[in-house]
Protein backbone atom coordinates (compact mmCIF):
# COMPACT_ATOMS: atom_id res chain seq x y z
CA UNK A 1 0.00 0.00 0.00
CA UNK A 2 2.93 2.28 0.08
CA UNK A 3 3.53 2.34 -2.93
CA UNK A 4 0.59 4.04 -4.11
CA UNK A 5 1.46 6.83 -1.38
CA UNK A 6 -1.60 5.77 1.05
CA UNK A 7 0.46 6.98 4.29
CA UNK A 8 -3.08 6.97 6.71
CA UNK A 9 -6.16 4.41 6.85
CA UNK A 10 -9.06 6.13 7.28
CA UNK A 11 -11.66 5.01 4.69
CA UNK A 12 -12.02 1.73 2.82
CA UNK A 13 -13.62 4.39 -0.09
CA UNK A 14 -9.53 4.54 -1.47
CA UNK A 15 -8.58 1.43 -1.64
CA UNK A 16 -8.23 -0.42 -5.11
CA UNK A 17 -9.40 -4.21 -5.51
CA UNK A 18 -5.44 -4.60 -5.72
CA UNK A 19 -4.64 -2.95 -3.15
CA UNK A 20 -7.27 -5.05 -0.98
CA UNK A 21 -6.11 -8.50 -2.46
CA UNK A 22 -2.22 -7.76 -2.14
CA UNK A 23 -2.91 -7.04 1.48
CA UNK A 24 -4.71 -10.19 2.13
CA UNK A 25 -2.14 -12.12 0.29
CA UNK A 26 0.55 -10.78 2.73
CA UNK A 27 -1.66 -11.40 6.01
CA UNK A 28 -2.32 -15.12 4.32
CA UNK A 29 1.76 -15.50 3.97
CA UNK A 30 1.91 -14.36 7.77
CA UNK A 31 -0.78 -16.64 8.95
CA UNK A 32 0.70 -19.78 7.45
CA UNK A 33 4.20 -18.97 8.79
CA UNK A 34 4.56 -16.34 11.51
CA UNK A 35 7.77 -17.28 12.78
CA UNK A 36 9.18 -15.13 9.45
CA UNK A 37 7.64 -12.07 10.47
CA UNK A 38 8.34 -12.19 14.75
CA UNK A 39 11.57 -10.12 13.72
CA UNK A 40 10.48 -7.76 11.10
CA UNK A 41 9.52 -4.68 13.32
CA UNK A 42 12.02 -4.97 16.22
CA UNK A 43 12.58 -1.10 17.05
CA UNK A 44 9.98 0.11 16.08
CA UNK A 45 6.97 1.02 17.94
CA UNK A 46 3.02 1.32 17.72
CA UNK A 47 1.11 4.34 19.48
CA UNK A 48 -2.66 2.90 20.60
CA UNK A 49 -4.70 6.46 21.01
CA UNK A 50 -8.11 4.92 22.38
CA UNK A 51 -10.24 7.29 23.28
CA UNK A 52 -13.61 4.98 22.68
CA UNK A 53 -13.72 1.84 24.42
CA UNK A 54 -11.91 -1.00 22.45
CA UNK A 55 -11.60 -4.64 23.16
CA UNK A 56 -10.69 -6.62 20.10
CA UNK A 57 -9.59 -3.68 17.86
CA UNK A 58 -6.77 -2.38 20.62
CA UNK A 59 -5.81 -5.99 21.78
CA UNK A 60 -4.94 -7.23 18.41
CA UNK A 61 -3.29 -4.74 17.14
CA UNK A 62 -0.99 -4.48 20.25
CA UNK A 63 -0.77 -8.57 19.70
CA UNK A 64 0.31 -8.09 16.03
CA UNK A 65 2.80 -5.27 15.99
CA UNK A 66 4.31 -7.66 19.18
CA UNK A 67 4.50 -10.63 16.97
CA UNK A 68 6.11 -8.53 14.35
CA UNK A 69 8.64 -8.31 17.20
CA UNK A 70 7.65 -4.34 17.81
CA UNK A 71 6.55 -2.64 20.98
CA UNK A 72 3.77 -0.22 21.93
CA UNK A 73 2.57 2.37 23.93
CA UNK A 74 -0.47 3.97 24.59
CA UNK A 75 -3.63 4.92 26.27
CA UNK A 76 -6.60 3.40 26.64
CA UNK A 77 -9.59 5.94 27.23
CA UNK A 78 -9.45 9.59 26.58
CA UNK A 79 -9.83 9.77 30.85
CA UNK A 80 -6.08 8.82 30.56
CA UNK A 81 -5.31 11.23 28.30
CA UNK A 82 -4.70 15.17 28.57
CA UNK A 83 -8.06 14.98 26.31
CA UNK A 84 -9.71 15.75 29.53
CA UNK A 85 -7.63 18.95 30.10
CA UNK A 86 -8.68 19.56 27.01
CA UNK A 87 -5.91 19.02 24.26
CA UNK A 88 -6.89 18.52 20.85
CA UNK A 89 -6.56 15.74 19.25
CA UNK A 90 -4.19 17.40 16.58
CA UNK A 91 -1.90 17.73 19.45
CA UNK A 92 -1.92 14.54 20.81
CA UNK A 93 -1.30 12.90 17.33
CA UNK A 94 2.02 15.49 16.70
CA UNK A 95 3.03 14.10 20.08
CA UNK A 96 2.78 10.47 19.18
CA UNK A 97 5.01 11.45 15.79
CA UNK A 98 7.51 11.97 18.41
CA UNK A 99 6.79 8.71 20.17
CA UNK A 100 5.59 6.03 17.98
CA UNK A 101 6.59 4.84 14.23
CA UNK A 102 3.11 4.33 13.31
CA UNK A 103 -0.52 4.97 15.36
CA UNK A 104 -3.62 3.79 15.38
CA UNK A 105 -6.77 6.24 16.41
CA UNK A 106 -10.19 5.43 17.71
CA UNK A 107 -12.25 8.40 18.52
CA UNK A 108 -15.87 9.66 18.67
CA UNK A 109 -15.55 12.56 15.77
CA UNK A 110 -15.56 12.22 12.46
CA UNK A 111 -12.75 13.88 10.25
CA UNK A 112 -9.87 12.74 12.27
CA UNK A 113 -7.96 11.10 9.14
CA UNK A 114 -8.67 14.92 7.70
CA UNK A 115 -6.56 15.92 10.76
CA UNK A 116 -4.12 13.27 10.47
CA UNK A 117 -2.88 14.09 7.10
CA UNK A 118 -2.35 17.53 8.24
CA UNK A 119 -0.03 17.14 11.45
CA UNK A 120 1.33 13.49 10.93
CA UNK A 121 4.35 12.77 9.17
CA UNK A 122 4.25 8.41 10.83
CA UNK A 123 1.34 6.07 9.05
CA UNK A 124 -2.36 6.78 11.70
CA UNK A 125 -4.44 4.12 11.16
CA UNK A 126 -8.11 4.18 12.43
CA UNK A 127 -9.26 2.18 14.74
CA UNK A 128 -12.81 3.12 14.03
CA UNK A 129 -13.98 6.84 13.80
CA UNK A 130 -17.58 8.37 14.54
CA UNK A 131 -19.98 6.61 13.00
CA UNK A 132 -18.92 6.09 9.59
CA UNK A 133 -15.64 4.22 9.28
CA UNK A 134 -13.89 0.96 10.95
CA UNK A 135 -11.51 0.31 7.46
CA UNK A 136 -9.10 -2.35 9.85
CA UNK A 137 -12.49 -4.25 10.81
CA UNK A 138 -14.02 -4.29 6.94
CA UNK A 139 -10.09 -5.38 6.08
CA UNK A 140 -10.37 -8.26 8.39
CA UNK A 141 -14.70 -9.11 7.37
CA UNK A 142 -13.70 -9.23 3.96
CA UNK A 143 -10.51 -11.29 4.65
CA UNK A 144 -12.76 -13.85 6.07
CA UNK A 145 -15.01 -13.72 4.04
CA UNK A 146 -12.10 -14.49 1.21
CA UNK A 147 -10.69 -17.49 3.38
CA UNK A 148 -14.31 -18.91 3.50
CA UNK A 149 -15.40 -18.71 -0.14
CA UNK A 150 -12.28 -18.38 -1.61
CA UNK A 151 -13.97 -16.02 -4.18
CA UNK A 152 -15.65 -12.58 -2.92
CA UNK A 153 -16.97 -12.12 -6.34
CA UNK A 154 -20.73 -13.14 -6.43
CA UNK A 155 -21.84 -13.13 -3.10
CA UNK A 156 -25.10 -12.66 -1.37
CA UNK A 157 -24.66 -10.75 1.64
CA UNK A 158 -26.71 -9.24 4.00
CA UNK A 159 -26.22 -6.55 7.11
CA UNK A 160 -28.66 -6.70 9.98
CA UNK A 161 -29.13 -4.34 12.90
CA UNK A 162 -28.18 -0.72 13.33
CA UNK A 163 -27.00 0.26 10.31
CA UNK A 164 -27.42 3.74 10.49
CA UNK A 165 -24.33 4.34 13.74
CA UNK A 166 -22.76 1.05 13.14
CA UNK A 167 -19.54 1.96 11.21
CA UNK A 168 -18.07 -1.19 10.30
CA UNK A 169 -20.86 -1.30 7.67
CA UNK A 170 -20.04 1.25 5.28
CA UNK A 171 -16.64 0.34 5.60
CA UNK A 172 -17.47 -3.18 4.32
CA UNK A 173 -19.50 -1.87 1.92
CA UNK A 174 -17.17 0.54 0.39
CA UNK A 175 -15.14 -2.32 0.26
CA UNK A 176 -17.03 -4.79 -1.19
CA UNK A 177 -18.48 -2.75 -4.24
CA UNK A 178 -14.94 -3.09 -5.39
CA UNK A 179 -15.89 -6.92 -6.11
CA UNK A 180 -17.94 -8.24 -8.92
CA UNK A 181 -21.77 -9.11 -8.84
CA UNK A 182 -22.39 -8.73 -5.28
CA UNK A 183 -25.72 -8.93 -4.25
CA UNK A 184 -26.44 -6.22 -0.94
CA UNK A 185 -29.45 -6.80 1.55
CA UNK A 186 -29.85 -4.12 3.85
CA UNK A 187 -32.14 -5.16 7.06
CA UNK A 188 -32.81 -2.56 9.58
CA UNK A 189 -35.81 -1.13 11.40
CA UNK A 190 -36.79 2.14 9.05
CA UNK A 191 -35.50 4.04 12.23
CA UNK A 192 -31.87 2.11 11.83
CA UNK A 193 -31.63 2.12 7.79
CA UNK A 194 -28.25 3.21 6.27
CA UNK A 195 -26.69 6.71 5.82
CA UNK A 196 -28.06 8.55 2.76
CA UNK A 197 -24.43 9.21 1.79
CA UNK A 198 -23.38 5.41 2.35
CA UNK A 199 -26.74 4.48 0.26
CA UNK A 200 -25.69 7.32 -2.36
CA UNK A 201 -22.25 5.54 -3.15
CA UNK A 202 -24.09 2.05 -3.58
CA UNK A 203 -26.42 3.69 -5.80
CA UNK A 204 -23.33 5.91 -7.68
CA UNK A 205 -21.13 2.46 -7.87
CA UNK A 206 -24.56 0.72 -9.32
CA UNK A 207 -24.53 -1.88 -6.34
CA UNK A 208 -27.54 -4.55 -6.71
CA UNK A 209 -28.96 -3.85 -3.10
CA UNK A 210 -32.44 -3.99 -1.07
CA UNK A 211 -33.34 -2.52 2.10
CA UNK A 212 -36.24 -4.29 3.93
CA UNK A 213 -37.17 -4.62 7.65
CA UNK A 214 -37.66 -8.45 7.56
CA UNK A 215 -34.69 -10.94 7.45
CA UNK A 216 -36.86 -13.81 6.54
CA UNK A 217 -37.45 -12.20 3.12
CA UNK A 218 -34.01 -13.00 2.33
CA UNK A 219 -32.47 -15.02 4.59
CA UNK A 220 -32.53 -17.98 2.29
CA UNK A 221 -30.86 -16.33 -0.61
CA UNK A 222 -28.08 -15.70 1.51
CA UNK A 223 -24.25 -16.91 1.58
CA UNK A 224 -23.52 -14.73 4.47
CA UNK A 225 -25.31 -12.31 7.53
CA UNK A 226 -23.30 -9.56 9.11
CA UNK A 227 -25.38 -8.90 11.83
CA UNK A 228 -24.14 -5.85 13.96
CA UNK A 229 -25.50 -5.14 17.50
CA UNK A 230 -27.86 -1.71 18.26
CA UNK A 231 -25.05 1.35 19.25
CA UNK A 232 -26.46 2.02 22.27
CA UNK A 233 -23.97 4.81 22.80
CA UNK A 234 -25.11 6.59 19.91
CA UNK A 235 -28.22 7.00 20.67
CA UNK A 236 -29.71 10.46 22.00
CA UNK A 237 -32.70 9.32 24.00
CA UNK A 238 -32.54 5.94 25.58
CA UNK A 239 -36.40 5.16 24.88
CA UNK A 240 -35.35 4.48 21.57
CA UNK A 241 -32.94 2.59 22.31
CA UNK A 242 -34.75 0.45 24.63
CA UNK A 243 -37.84 0.29 21.78
CA UNK A 244 -35.26 -0.91 18.92
CA UNK A 245 -32.83 -3.27 20.96
CA UNK A 246 -34.69 -6.26 20.53
CA UNK A 247 -35.43 -5.92 17.16
CA UNK A 248 -33.84 -9.25 15.85
CA UNK A 249 -32.12 -11.76 17.36
CA UNK A 250 -30.83 -14.96 15.96
CA UNK A 251 -31.68 -18.08 17.25
CA UNK A 252 -30.73 -21.60 16.22
CA UNK A 253 -34.45 -21.83 14.83
CA UNK A 254 -34.16 -18.58 12.97
CA UNK A 255 -31.45 -20.55 11.10
CA UNK A 256 -33.78 -23.54 9.94
CA UNK A 257 -33.96 -22.84 5.79
CA UNK A 258 -30.39 -21.26 5.11
CA UNK A 259 -27.96 -22.07 2.47
CA UNK A 260 -25.62 -24.89 3.60
CA UNK A 261 -22.27 -23.28 3.26
CA UNK A 262 -24.23 -19.55 4.78
CA UNK A 263 -21.95 -18.24 7.68
CA UNK A 264 -22.69 -15.40 10.08
CA UNK A 265 -20.32 -13.02 10.63
CA UNK A 266 -20.57 -9.59 13.31
CA UNK A 267 -17.63 -7.77 14.28
CA UNK A 268 -18.56 -8.12 18.10
CA UNK A 269 -19.32 -6.79 20.57
CA UNK A 270 -22.38 -9.23 20.74
CA UNK A 271 -25.08 -7.89 23.09
CA UNK A 272 -27.93 -9.72 22.49
CA UNK A 273 -28.58 -10.30 18.92
CA UNK A 274 -27.26 -13.79 18.56
CA UNK A 275 -28.15 -16.15 20.73
CA UNK A 276 -25.11 -18.42 22.26
CA UNK A 277 -26.81 -21.70 21.58
CA UNK A 278 -25.91 -20.21 17.69
CA UNK A 279 -22.09 -20.07 18.60
CA UNK A 280 -21.67 -24.04 17.95
CA UNK A 281 -23.49 -24.43 14.96
CA UNK A 282 -21.57 -24.81 11.91
CA UNK A 283 -22.50 -21.46 10.43
CA UNK A 284 -20.76 -18.90 13.69
CA UNK A 285 -17.50 -17.33 12.36
CA UNK A 286 -17.14 -14.34 13.98
CA UNK A 287 -14.73 -15.77 16.72
CA UNK A 288 -12.66 -16.93 13.82
CA UNK A 289 -13.43 -13.22 12.09
CA UNK A 290 -11.93 -11.63 15.17
CA UNK A 291 -8.70 -13.85 15.44
CA UNK A 292 -8.10 -12.91 11.45
CA UNK A 293 -8.21 -9.22 12.79
CA UNK A 294 -4.52 -10.35 13.86
CA UNK A 295 -3.17 -11.03 10.74
CA UNK A 296 -4.75 -8.74 8.86
CA UNK A 297 -3.62 -5.77 11.08
CA UNK A 298 0.22 -7.37 11.17
CA UNK A 299 0.08 -7.29 7.28
CA UNK A 300 -0.85 -3.87 7.39
CA UNK A 301 1.92 -2.56 9.60
CA UNK A 302 3.90 -3.86 7.19
CA UNK A 303 2.40 -2.24 4.19
CA UNK A 304 2.26 1.11 6.00
CA UNK A 305 5.64 0.82 7.33
CA UNK A 306 7.17 -0.10 4.25
CA UNK A 307 8.89 -3.32 5.87
CA UNK A 308 8.66 -6.50 3.65
C1 LIG B 1 -17.03 -2.23 16.52
C2 LIG B 1 -16.87 -0.73 16.70
O1 LIG B 1 -16.18 -0.28 17.60
O2 LIG B 1 -17.42 -0.03 15.87
N1 LIG B 1 -16.23 -2.98 17.39
C3 LIG B 1 -15.12 -3.57 16.89
O3 LIG B 1 -14.12 -2.91 16.68
N2 LIG B 1 -15.18 -4.87 16.56
C4 LIG B 1 -18.43 -2.71 16.53
C5 LIG B 1 -19.30 -2.35 17.69
O4 LIG B 1 -18.88 -1.72 18.67
O5 LIG B 1 -20.46 -2.74 17.65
Amino acid sequence: MKSNLIQHLFTTRKLSKQDIENLFDLAKKIENNPKDYSEVCKGRILGNLFFEPSTRTRLSFESAMLRLGGKILGFTSSRDSSATKGESIADTIRMVNHYADIAVVRHYMEGVGEIAKQVSTIPIISGGTGTQEHPTQALLDLYTLKKEFDNIDDLNIGFLGDLKYGRTIPSLLYSLIKYDNIKINLISPKTLRIRGNVENRLNNAKSDYLVTENLHEVLETLDALYVTRIQKERFLDPIDYERLKNSYKITPETLQDVKDHFIILHPLPRVDEIHYDVDKLKYSRYFEQAKNGVWIRMALILKLLGVE
